[in-house]
């Protein structure tokens, strides 16, 4: 109980310290919010999305779950894309992976963790299609990384490949949408650079033609 009314009265201190600083702080922030970013990142409690790119509440639009996946039958996902890209029009899309992820440490090894094996299935498809490249990397950790890696590029065009995205891109070039992986060890974001913001960069078979459906 020590920690749980711990944050209750963290929460007041910030709430004092936010007012002291600017009196208005939160009325304006309750006439609504117009964030240029929505975030794709996994729910590791060491990946705090607004801190670590020193982003103040209303700028941010989150979506988190284990390993930061973009699965195209996942509602909640849609539904987080849909609204960030359709009504708040955000110009970024950015998807966070991490370095040391547990999501893609589970996916590598062959143990059961129970129903989670459903949502780690997408992992390992992602290894499936780079079999090739990582299975040649005999340094277990340095195999991760590049997995980890290739995950977050991955669900950049998972993002790239849904009808949500297009028709942004066929009206305005926009979101871009970006892959970064941040290290736990250091601090740091590293941009995979493999910003996309058309569907040409992806292959032919997943280019939806413009306009909504006929
Ligand atoms: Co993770």
């Amino acid at each position: 109980m020590e920690l749980y009314n711990k944050l209750l009265q963290n929460n007041r201190e910030w709430v004092e310290r936010m007012i002291s600083s600017d009196p208005k702080y939160f009325s304006k922030l309750a006439e609504g919010q117009k964030p240029p970013l929505l975030w794709i990142g996994c729910a590791d409690s060491r990946v705090p999305a607004n801190e670590i790119i020193g982003a103040p509440p209303g700028e941010v639009f989150v979506h988190r779950n284990i390993a930061n996946m973009v699965v195209n039958t996942d509602m909640n996902m849609l539904s987080v894309l849909d609204y960030a890209v359709s009504i708040l029009n955000v110009q970024h899309v950015i998807v966070c992976g991490h370095y040391g992820c547990g999501g893609i440490k589970a996916a590598m090894s062959n143990q059961q963790f129970g129903l989670i094996d459903n949502w780690i299935r997408h992992i390992k498809d992602v290894y499936r299609f780079h079999q090739k490249e990582l299975d040649d990397i005999h340094d277990i950790g340095k195999r991760e990384s590049r997995f980890i890696e290739l995950n977050i590029i991955e669900q950049v065009y998972n993002l790239g490949k849904t009808s949500i995205i297009q028709n942004s891109w066929s009206e305005s070039k926009s979101p871009f949408i970006h892959g970064w992986v941040y290290d736990i060890r250091n601090g740091l974001i590293k941009d995979l650079e493999v910003t996309v913001n058309e569907n040409n960069d992806l292959l032919k078979i997943y280019q939806f033609e413009t306009g909504a459906v006929k």
